[in-house]
């Protein structure tokens, strides 16, 4: 799909934060996975163009990084940390309720599309953990209602 005028636009004020158009990759990507929900071929090769990178070195990054998607996923992402921290208290329990509330297990997209449940690294609030970040938003101390607030939150987006 091609990039709208806003999109582009919204691209280019990234790329002038930015003193190369190569610094300004990663946060391009997620400008436009933020608009699509994930970054097809064609998009990864439009950024390619835009920021005049053969369309390889666009792929290698955005398959390096588990924050981006190469194939298309649920609307809503949750990033359930499972790092140190959160696993002595209780990251796998946390993921077991989850994954039985929304009927998939970690990396899958729920029947109606709406809510992908991922697996991620520290999220850098360990003193709380266990953690888990949900749209743009960071919920600590998990407990079920904490989950079935944010579950409830996300099914009504
Ligand atoms: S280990 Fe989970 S937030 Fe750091």
């Amino acid at each position: 799909m091609p990039f709208s005028q806003q999109l582009v636009d919204r691209v280019n004020v990234v790329i002038s934060k930015h003193e190369t158009k190569r610094s300004a990759l990663i946060p391009v990507l997620s400008e436009v996975q933020n608009e699509f929900g994930w970054l097809s071929v064609e998009s990864m090769t439009e950024v390619a163009q835009i920021l005049e990178l053969h369309p390889s070195s666009v792929r290698s990054v955005a398959t390096f990084y588990t924050m981006f998607f190469t194939k298309p996923v649920g609307k809503r992402v949750i990033w359930l940390c499972k790092t140190l921290s959160c696993a002595l208290r209780g990251a796998d329990k946390v993921e077991r309720y989850v994954s039985e509330k929304l009927g998939v297990h970690t990396g899958e997209t729920t029947s109606d599309g709406k809510i992908v449940f991922m697996e991620t690294e520290c999220l850098a609030s360990c003193g709380s953990a266990p953690v888990m970040l949900a749209g743009d938003e960071l919920y600590d101390c998990l407990s079920r209602n904490i989950i079935d607030e944010v579950i409830e939150k996300l099914q009504a987006d």
